[in-house]
């Protein structure tokens, strides 16, 4: 009886710490409570940003203001796959843990609310707010769904809303679409930016097969300026989520801009793909020289990325869907579906004539990872050396290597594995996960290998670092140098971690090190 009273007690205790913490950390009266319950289900991301419940895709509007930095993401309410669009609402002080908010855009006459971006009006241009009180602006586009099912080819235009209250609230513009269509079927996902030297603000959309570039003074009335695109770069799916912004290239004062492109379908590895382009952009017109195509991620998982305006730190700030459309809709799991990448910095490299934009991870991210193990070991030709850890699907593992031919493989209890290699002879880092767990919900999910080229990285030691969460594995490889990002399904936890030297040289992992991961729920 003793015994049985003191267990309740504790309960007692342990419940009220958990709903005090809870009451503590959503101080808006509005915001829905996750359960703590609900983020514990089978592959909930314990590190990676997910809707507590239901479909997202595409992260839109990302902006900091004021202390905050805003996600919103393409998002129904109503089930667990793609429906009418809403953004949903997150926010975050670090880019690490964050706050569930309402709903902010809901569907309305003009049609679904699909991508777009957000900009802090500063000068009140838009005359939205005040001077004292500057807008926050969302434009997006509109998707009407009746004209689309009607047959006509003018059914997405672009629309605005205002908050006055950092992103609490928000009011749709009262004459939208501020931005018709001229009959392009494909022509959405605004992102625009303040343009210092021309003074104006810029849109960058995607018009099926091209970027298209206007102008602005005050987000309402806007003028074609250029387009780019139709003869440059991948064109094995539509143009989407373009991104436009200014990089400084690392070691030199030299500044370049980069176009980024989502593609659907055309990815290297199948289905959906972020390109990018390396060039300039003179306030009207952007152009570029470059004649290979170009990868922010090499992963099946990395789709609709888009980066932060008015950051204040000076950083290119980029976060991306972890998910690709060939099965974004089929993926076991039930609460919710699908998160979003860890948010990455984004530099830009030159080597010899060419440009090379590099992503990784933020440096706070480092704070929730806590080094467990630690260890430097060689092995022999053909050799091999396994590591056991509890729980590794949330976990960041690292080491450094001189060697371009091993191979190393993640795996549980069930004999469920997770391939990594890097192939020297073939000059590829190559992801295999037709055995990693669940695959047999989509036909393709598990049988492609998924293969980024290393030919560029130069020789010498690399780097890899790996970020494992219940459901995702990104691998960046020589400090985002070359970068995959995957889904994956294990059914239980892989516990160990297999090195295999497949070359008749000694193998060197130098500064091998698990750090677990907390959670950030
Ligand atoms: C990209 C995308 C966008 C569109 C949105 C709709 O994943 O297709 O082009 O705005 O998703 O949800």
């Amino acid at each position: 009886m003793r015994v049985k009273l003191i267990y309740l007690f504790i309960c007692l205790f342990v419940v009220s710490i958990f709903s005090c913490r809870n009451k503590e950390e959503n101080n808006t009266e509005t915001a829905p409570i996750p359960e703590l319950s609900l983020f514990k289900e089978p592959y909930r991301p314990q590190f990676h940003f997910t809707p507590a419940e239901m479909w997202m895709n595409d992260p839109n509007g990302l902006v900091y203001h004021n202390g905050i930095y805003h996600l919103f993401y393409q998002y129904y309410p109503e089930d667990i796959i793609w429906g009418p669009m809403h953004w949903g609402h997150a926010t975050s002080k670090d880019l690490i843990y964050w706050e569930h908010k309402p709903i902010a855009l809901f569907p309305d006459e003009n049609g679904y609310i699909f991508s777009g971006s957000a900009v802090v009006d500063r000068n009140n241009t838009s005359g939205l707010g005040t001077p004292d009180n500057p807008p926050l602006v969302a434009i997006f586009t509109y998707h009407d769904i009746n004209k689309e099912k009607d047959g006509s080819d003018d059914f997405q235009t672009q629309g605005i809303a205002y908050s006055l209250d950092n992103g609490e609230s928000w009011t749709k513009y009262e004459s939208n679409p501020v931005l018709g269509n001229e009959g392009i079927r494909d022509f959405r996902d605004p992102k625009v930016f303040w343009h210092d030297p021309t003074q104006s603000w810029i849109l960058v959309l995607v018009a099926g097969d091209h970027a298209r570039f206007y102008k602005s003074e005050d987000l309402i009335s806007w003028n074609l300026l250029s387009e780019f695109g139709k003869e440059s770069g991948a064109h094995g799916g539509v143009w989407e989520c373009p991104d436009l912004f200014p990089l400084k290239v690392s070691d030199s004062g030299e500044e370049k801009w980069v176009l980024i492109i989502s593609i659907n379908p055309g990815a290297p590895n199948g289905g959906s793909g972020t390109q990018y382009f390396i060039g300039g952009f003179d306030g009207t017109t952007f152009t570029s020289d470059q004649e290979e195509e170009k990868w922010i991620d090499w992963g099946t998982d990395n789709y609709a990325g888009i980066t932060y305006n008015n950051e204040p730190n000076d950083q290119r700030i980029f976060i991306g869907w972890m998910s690709n459309w060939a099965y974004a809709r089929d993926t076991p799991t039930r609460e919710w579906r699908s998160a979003m990448t860890v948010p990455r910095s984004l530099s830009l490299n030159k080597s010899g004539n060419s440009y090379e934009l590099t992503n990784y991870p933020l440096d706070n991210l480092g704070t929730i990872f806590k080094p467990e193990l630690k260890k430097d070991f060689e092995l022999v030709a053909e050799g091999s050396e396994m590591i056991s850890f509890d729980h590794f699907n949330q976990s960041e593992i690292r080491f450094k290597t001189p060697n371009r031919n091993f191979e190393f493989i993640f795996g549980n209890g069930l004999g469920e594995q997770l391939s990594m290699a890097l192939d020297g002879e073939k000059e590829l880092f190559l992801l295999d996960r037709s055995k990693s767990g669940k695959t047999d919900f989509q036909e393709e999910f598990g049988k492609i290998i998924q293969k980024a080229p290393i030919t560029d990285i130069p020789d010498g030691e690399i780097e890899v670092r790996v970020l494992m969460d219940w459901s995702s594995v990104e691998i960046f490889i020589n400090n985002g140098q070359r970068v995959l990002t995957a889904q994956i399904f294990p059914n239980e936890n892989y516990t160990y971690l297999t090195f295999k030297n497949v070359s008749a040289e000694n193998l060197i992992i130098n500064d091998f090190e698990v750090s677990r991961a907390e959670s950030i729920w």
